[in-house]
């Protein structure tokens, strides 16, 4: 059996070409539900209703395993997938997210105790980090904000420009105003690492970006070892497919940016 991951569109594969990379011999398949993203700026009930589908569809595709590569679909599906879906449905079947390693880290480190998130709108009002923070780092300070123009930036290409620069720029301003003594920053949505070169420029050099790949593959393999249930059904062919809801040209550009190689995709309805 595969393991599955998933992203409203191209940004898990920044989660993804990490894992890959770290963990070579499992068989993958990626799915980018680009006919419906983004889904930053949608209700509960739709990023619910599509990310159960595109899960259900990687379930049927052999899946064991599901990593949901999407900060706002952890946000807005993850706990319901796990509560309702799982145990009703797939007993044996497993999904996880990408934002309670996330939480455990900034909790180890953030010295002033107050970071800083960024966000897409969705995961920034579901309180997702938040509530995590809560729960597995208490006494931390964190401060929030939506930066909605940085995936259009990114899934437009325009990653070495002034309009970045504008926008990222301007994001730090917001941030900066509401706390004074902010150390970390976590990019908590995929697109965001592909900004990381111009986000280090203007971001001051006393606060520490944070990115989630960094801890959510060590995160995995972890899981992985502690779950020899799961990891002794996982087959080991090395192979990758990579399955779109739109059309492969556009899916297999930006791909490619995004992977530092070139992908033939497949298109899929879910
Ligand atoms: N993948 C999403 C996230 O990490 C960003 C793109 C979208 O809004 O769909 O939040």
């Amino acid at each position: 059996m595969k393991i599955g991951v998933f992203d409203s569109g191209f940004g898990g594969l920044t989660i993804y070409r990490s894992i890959r990379e770290n963990l070579p011999q499992y068989d993958y398949l990626y799915l980018g539900d680009n006919a419906r993203t983004p889904y930053g700026s949608r209700s509960f009930e739709a990023i619910f209703r599509f990310t159960t589908e595109c899960v259900r569809f990687l379930f049927s595709l052999d899946c064991k395993l599901i990593i949901i590569a999407c900060n706002t679909a952890s946000a807005k599906a993850l706990r319901s997938i796990q509560q309702k879906i799982l145990p009703a449905n797939f007993p044996n079947r497993r999904v996880l997210g990408i934002i309670r390693p996330s939480v455990e880290e900034l909790g180890k480190d953030t010295k002033t105790k107050t970071a800083a998130l960024w966000a897409t709108d969705g995961t920034v009002r579901s309180d997702s980090f938040g509530i995590e923070i809560a729960k597995y780092a208490p006494g931390i300070r964190l401060i929030q904000t939506a930066c909605p123009m940085l995936v259009p930036l990114v899934e437009a290409g325009e990653l070495n420009n002034q309009g970045a620069d504008y926008f990222i720029q301007k994001y730090w301003n917001e941030t900066a105003a509401l706390a004074d003594d902010i150390d970390l920053l976590l990019l908590a949505c995929t697109h965001y690492p592909l900004l990381l070169p111009r986000i280090r420029v203007i971001v001051p050099k006393n606060v520490r970006i944070l990115v989630q790949s960094d801890f959510v593959i060590p995160s995995l393999v972890d899981y992985l070892r502690r779950h020899p249930e799961i990891e002794s059904t996982l087959s080991r062919g090395g192979s990758q497919r990579f399955l779109t809801t739109d059309h492969t040209e556009g899916f297999d550009r930006l791909a490619e940016v995004f992977l530092g190689h070139p992908v033939e995709s497949e298109n899929i309805s879910v």
